[in-house]
């Protein structure tokens, strides 16, 4: 099996989110010089490997879960990620640039008008880390229960008192008669880069850095 094409030295790697994320995040890569087409792909563009040769960048598209974890390597010298998954999973990133896209919340919810929590409150979430850490700044020491998705079930079957979960527009909370209790952090997507690589092949880096902020100040005063 043929490997694949390695990057020359002077292509700059960028790992990126698939999906929502990076639908969100088409309009500031257009202002950047990355056709929506490049990233978007047409029909079923199964390739995880984009090429931007008027940039001299590859773009890796991958699982936002996943992108620290090719910039913590050094297998991408950027990425974007959230700042959920960097706090979850404890990534030391450097991180020149807040996009400002992907914009939304991690809060506590729990069953609407539910009076007070139970002391210590069993919660769900896919966040057990920043969920324990948050419970435990107020001196709490919650019950975290792990699950991979629809946390929302959890306060209305008896699995949990409350979940922690991100909230963008509030509908599926809406919908399953929760409401936020408390927001715990604001979350967004962030440029990130491994922190050694940034100053060894800091020159590209910086400028594809600069022509992120470019294109952000652009878009907040058009
Ligand atoms: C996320 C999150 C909420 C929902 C919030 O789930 O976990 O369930 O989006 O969005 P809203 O406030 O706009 O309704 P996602 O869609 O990623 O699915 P998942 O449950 O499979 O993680």
């Amino acid at each position: 099996m043929e490997g694949l094409p390695r990057a020359g030295r002077d292509v700059l790697t960028l790992a990126v989110p698939k999906g929502r994320v990076l639908r969100a995040l088409a309009p500031l890569l257009a202002r950047v010089g990355v056709d929506p087409v490049t990233v978007l792909g047409e029909g079923e563009d199964r390739r995880l490997i984009r090429e931007v040769p008027a940039l001299g960048w590859r773009l890796l598209l991958l699982k936002p879960d996943d992108v620290p974890t090719w910039v913590e390597y050094g297998a991408a010298d950027l990425g974007v990620c959230g700042r959920d998954v960097l706090l979850e999973r404890g990534f030391d990133l450097y991180q020149p640039l807040d996009l400002g896209v992907g914009r939304c919340q991690m809060v506590v919810a729990t069953r609407q008008g539910m009076k007070t929590l139970p002391d210590p409150p069993r919660i769900a979430t896919k966040y057990p880390r920043c969920a324990a850490a948050h419970f435990a700044s107020k001196g709490i020491q919650a019950e975290v229960i792990y699950v991979q998705g629809s946390v929302e079930l959890a306060p209305l079957t008896g699995l949990a008192d409350a979940i922690v979960d991100l909230v963008e527009t509030g509908e599926t909370l809406r919908q399953n008669a929760l409401e936020v209790r408390e927001v715990v952090f604001d979350v967004s997507s962030v440029l990130v880069a491994n922190r050694a690589a940034y100053k060894l092949r800091g020159a590209r880096a910086r400028a594809a850095v600069e022509a992120f902020r470019a294109a952000f100040d652009t878009e907040k005063s058009p």
